[in-house]
């Protein structure tokens, strides 16, 4: 059993921290980890142009600052990657209404995990045939939602979802409309995660049709003999956070085999394969991630030769890839609170005396992936730069857990104040998206910045968004003034 962190890790001195040695340059920006406008300009951190401390008093803290080209440009890099395959952008990485524009005019495809993600993707004008609805349970509203639409493709995930579906399949069908496109989720046996893959016969998931288990093959023979459903191909999703490209070479290796079988049952050509996504970034500077050219041209060569093997045509790919387009280029600007030096037990000679917990005015609630997963960022002082000595430090929010942690352990200067402003890098994935409301603070606004303009796609929520869902808040007023808005004097940088 795992101990709640509100327990036991009060009790007694602290252990040393397995951090390295201080970087060289504590400000310095890694190409790899921050955004692709990221520049230090007099000491202070610009993203695109727009310095840091500017952004911050136009919109308060904690801020999501999303550079755009950054965006784009990856989003781009996929596609020409794979450009004889569609690029499907996974919108649970981020989503908003702006952000869905600009994968329609890019040209890319895009993937729903629900009704609302898709509501909001066609909503802001998403063309529906380029969308993909995903979801192990999705109930009869959103499949409905999906065949009135005519998106792309509802990914098939169980048994009952067919049963669902097929009666809303033929009543489209009977009025005039064609058959629903609709691809197989198959669980391949095959885990990868970073540098790792496992591959078993065995399946302990919820999501998707068994290929161990011969429950993908009965499915899509099934949805064959449907007439109402168009079975276009199979989808396959190993995981996140995927630096090495041999997992996805053996799920291909599994899923083309399962293309093989379904061939010989059936006569049925299925021509097209999505491998997901999962594609990993850099969190830190060590990161090494594959690029999208590297993972296009293996992934093209596993599926040509198998295709070879088994005497099929090869199908046209898709991959899914979130983290990888969302990721980097967004930082979260946080401003320091307070700070609490913590005396640390004995490491040995050399080992930090004292760690720094520097609060900030956000946490958990707007990045949930460290304390959830164990997940590492980086981050930098951003108003200004400092000559001061190293001091380790953990950058922790203002939420009432003990694992409320940010960034668990790395060195800033010594000389870090209340009031300076903190840049995390590479937070566009999976933190503004699992955003809550926890201690009722209020999901921060996301501003786009593209050649020193900044747009905000995304406002910050208001305590009178929250109040107006409370039965018996609904009609009292938010206090005022607003205690969660920045103030017109908001001393941001108050160190610059
Ligand atoms: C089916 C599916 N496709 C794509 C993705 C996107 O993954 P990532 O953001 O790691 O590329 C996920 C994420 O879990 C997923 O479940």
């Amino acid at each position: 059993m795992r101990a709640h962190p509100a327990g036991p890790l009060h009790g007694g001195m602290t252990p040393p921290p397995s951090v390295g040695l201080p970087p060289a340059d504590l400000g310095a920006l890694d190409p790899q980890v921050w955004p692709r406008s990221a520049r230090r300009v007099d000491g202070e951190l610009h993203l695109a142009g727009r310095p840091v401390t500017e952004l911050a008093r136009a919109h308060g803290t904690p801020l999501f600052v999303l550079d755009e080209a950054d965006f784009r440009g990856r989003a781009a890099d996929f596609a020409t990657a794979f450009t004889d395959a569609d690029v499907h952008y996974a919108s649970k990485a981020f989503l908003c209404g702006q952000v869905a524009r600009w994968l329609a005019d890019d040209g890319l495809h895009l993937d729903a995990c629900s009704g609302n993600e898709l509501a909001v993707a066609l909503a802001a004008g998403f063309p529906a045939e380029r969308i993909a609805l995903h979801g192990n349970n999705k109930s009869l509203v959103e499949l409905q939602l999906a065949v009135d639409a005519g998106i792309g493709h509802v990914v098939l995930d169980s048994f009952d979802e067919i049963d669902r579906l097929v009666p809303m399949a033929e009543a489209r069908v009977a009025a005039g409309g064609s058959p629903v496109p609709v691809l197989i989720r198959t669980t391949v046996g095959i885990e990868a995660h970073t540098h790792e893959f496992i591959a078993t016969a065995h399946e302990d998931q919820k999501f998707g049709f068994s290929l161990a288990t011969g429950d993908a093959l009965t499915a899509a023979v099934r949805v064959i003999r449907e007439p109402a459903l168009h079975l276009s191909g199979l989808h396959s999703h190993i995981g996140s956070q995927i630096f090495d490209t041999a997992g996805f070479e053996a799920a291909a290796h599994r899923v083309v085999g399962l293309m093989g079988q379904v061939h010989q049952a059936t006569g049925e050509v299925l021509g097209e394969l999505n491998l997901g996504g999962g594609f990993g970034i850099a969190y830190l500077p060590d990161d090494d991630p594959v690029t999208p050219g590297d993972v296009a041209r293996r992934l093209r060569t596993v599926v040509a030769a198998e295709c070879a093997a088994l005497d099929l045509p090869v199908p046209r790919l898709a991959v899914e890839p979130g983290r990888a387009i969302a990721g980097p280029g967004t930082v979260t600007l946080y401003e320091i609170g307070t700070i609490k030096p913590v005396r640390l037990g004995s490491g040995g000679q050399g080992a930090p005396q004292v760690r720094n917990y520097v609060s900030v005015d956000g946490g958990m609630s707007d990045n949930i992936r460290t304390a959830l997963y164990d997940a590492s960022y980086t981050c930098v002082l951003a108003n200004r730069t400092s000559e001061a000595p190293p001091a380790l430090c953990r950058v922790v929010g203002k939420h009432c857990e003990s694992g409320d942690v940010l960034v668990r352990d790395l060195w800033l200067p010594s000389d870090v104040q209340p009031g300076d402003l903190l840049a995390v890098a590479a937070t566009g994935a999976y933190c503004w998206s699992m955003a809550s409301n926890y201690n009722y603070l209020l999901k921060p606004p996301v501003v786009a910045v593209r050649d020193g303009a900044a747009t905000e796609v995304v406002r910050r929520q208001t305590l009178a968004d929250v109040f107006a869902l409370d039965a018996v808040l609904a009609d009292v007023p938010a206090p005022s003034p607003a205690i969660d808005q920045p103030a017109p004097e908001h001393p941001v940088g108050a160190r610059s």
